[in-house]
């Protein structure tokens, strides 16, 4: 059985953050809703259970609480923040609530000597973020810690091996945190370690054997990391018997159907079922110019083509999809269920559910940098790897107004300059996306002794941690300039090039 660690989620922005610094020091840990029973968890047979922090009081009625039982389970447990006052008030300690509350940066003193505070030094930086504190300690309990806010900055029951910490040690506002997780882990939990990414693609390809024997399985490729990911794996475990579908819906960026093309013929060659279905996704469109009607007839349109190809194949039981970890455990967060729909993302994650095949998910315990990891212990290229998110509707979404082949002709050349000139951004790593808009305004320029009268082309670049929220680059003036007069001067059409101060929220990344 694999040694995994379990984190109760009560709700903090933080779970998934915790659940990946264990995940780097090489232990699994799996995020669970926070009242996952007993019994449950004693199928699991973690090697220790931690309470995430969370946005509730414990002082509040309703607050969210754990199975009481866990805490005669006999396995070590950490609580943080909220999980550390849960832990206080359930033993029967005390919990007040603060009045000014302890929040940002904080020097916390060890004041007695603990395994979770282990090889550190006495005096450590911390980030807090709390009203609430504990106030008396529940028997058994005694303090380890201290700030200056917080009289019981940490606790702990050496006997039954049970830990309070009143700060985040997962953020890295709490330099010295992941080794405070170490020591919970290792010295505490004793845990032996050994979750690799290299000890994943094995796992993993022994599951997917098992599960597919010699069936058929499909995949639908759309260039983005996920789903190569998932193509590649699949295809390590089972070879030819996965078919990777790759619709080239003709809304891609300049080179970008070749270069997937490319990627898996020459250079990691798959069973790769290509089909040009531009002409199909283009009819569709035609005259429609509200985003969301646009969004809709491309979703159709994809599954449409994509079980017509299916099909052709022959023969599959499997279709493999790209679905990540956060995906799981946002639909069962206790933050609650999906919030109202800004866009129709489509993706090809999106297929419709009654689809006649049996889903294998084989990225469904994994975040999006570990399948980036993933990918390259496969050995995806870079250029792959590192591309971009680029959304599932394509370029239609940067048309504003109705998509026709001109239209696409002049933003693929634009959006090209872009790409080009952004690689001379000294901080490209950390730009999320940089793309350029097509408007469907026209302006008067003058070139030449000629007066014209053609398109406005935008410009987005934009950091963001996960899409949620953005922020637009401050891209350097010398690459603007070049940006907007390569693009005036090399793109028929084009005649103004503006730059996109928003950010998001209340604008959105993309412009429809
Ligand atoms: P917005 O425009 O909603 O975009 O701020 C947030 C992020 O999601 C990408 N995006 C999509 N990705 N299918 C996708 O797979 C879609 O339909 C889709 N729409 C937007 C967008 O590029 C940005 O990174």
């Amino acid at each position: 059985m694999r040694e995994i660690v379990a984190v109760l989620d009560f709700g903090s922005q933080y779970a998934q953050l915790i659940a990946r610094r264990i995940r780097e020091l090489g232990v699994y840990c799996e995020i669970l809703r926070h009242d996952t029973s007993k019994d449950e968890l004693a199928a699991l047979a973690p090697k220790a259970l931690i309470f995430s922090g969370g946005p509730a009081s414990v002082l509040d009625e309703d607050h969210p609480v754990p199975d009481p039982r866990v805490f005669d389970m006999g396995i070590p447990i950490l609580g943080i923040c909220y999980g550390m006052q849960l832990t206080a008030i359930m033993l029967k300690g005390k919990v007040i609530g603060g009045r000014s509350g302890e929040y940002g940066h904080a020097i916390m003193k060890v004041t007695k000597p603990s395994n979770i505070f282990s090889d550190m030094d006495k005096e450590l930086d911390v980030w807090m973020s709390h009203g609430d504190r504990v106030q008396e300690l529940p028997a058994g309990f005694e303090t380890i810690a201290k700030s200056s806010g917080c009289e019981i900055a940490a606790m702990a029951d050496p006997s039954r091996q049970i830990y309070g910490v009143q700060f985040h040690p997962e953020v890295v506002h709490t330099p010295k945190g992941k080794q405070i997780i170490r020591n919970f882990l290792y010295k505490v939990a004793g845990c032996k370690g050994g979750w690799t990414m290299a000890g994943f693609i094995g796992e993993s390809i022994k599951r997917i054997r098992n599960t597919v024997g010699k069936e058929r399985v499909i995949c639908a490729l759309s260039g983005g990391v996920d789903s190569a990911v998932t193509a590649a794996l699949t295809s390590r475990a089972i070879g030819d018997n996965m078919v990777a579908i790759f619709v080239d819906n003709g809304l891609m960026r300049a080179g970008e159907a070749e270069e997937i093309l490319d990627i898996f013929t020459r250079e990691y060659p798959l069973n790769i079922h290509m089909v040009n279905a531009s002409k199909e996704f283009l009819d569709a469109l035609r005259g429609v110019i509200d985003p969301e009607k646009k969004r809709k007839s491309i979703g159709k349109t994809f599954i449409d083509v994509f079980n017509r190809e299916a099909e052709r194949v022959g023969g599959a039981r499997f279709l493999a999809q790209g679905t990540l970890y956060p995906d799981v455990i946002e639909s069962r967060s206790p933050r609650g269920g999906p919030s109202a729909t800004i866009k129709s993302h489509h993706n090809v994650g999106g297929l419709p559910k009654d689809m006649k095949f049996t889903l294998l998910e084989p990225l469904k315990e994994l975040f999006k940098d570990e399948v980036r990891r993933l990918g390259k212990e496969l050995g995806l290229p870079d250029r792959l790897l590192k591309r971009q998110p680029f959304p599932g509707p394509g370029l239609a979404v940067r048309i504003l107004g109705e998509v026709t082949e001109a239209g696409l002709k002049v933003l693929r050349e634009a959006d090209l300059r872009v790409q080009e000139e952004m690689q001379n951004y000294e901080h490209i790593d950390e730009v999320w996306q940089a793309f350029a808009v097509l408007l469907p305004v026209k302006s008067v320029g003058v070139m030449g002794d000629e007066r014209t009268y053609s398109n406005v082309v935008a410009i987005r670049a934009v950091t963001s941690l996960d899409g949620m929220t953005a922020d637009w680059v401050r891209i350097p003036y010398h690459i603007l300039e070049r940006i907007s007069s390569r693009i005036i001067n090399e793109v028929r059409g084009v005649n103004r090039v503006v730059y996109d101060i928003s950010t998001k929220p209340p604008s959105t990344i993309e412009w429809e």
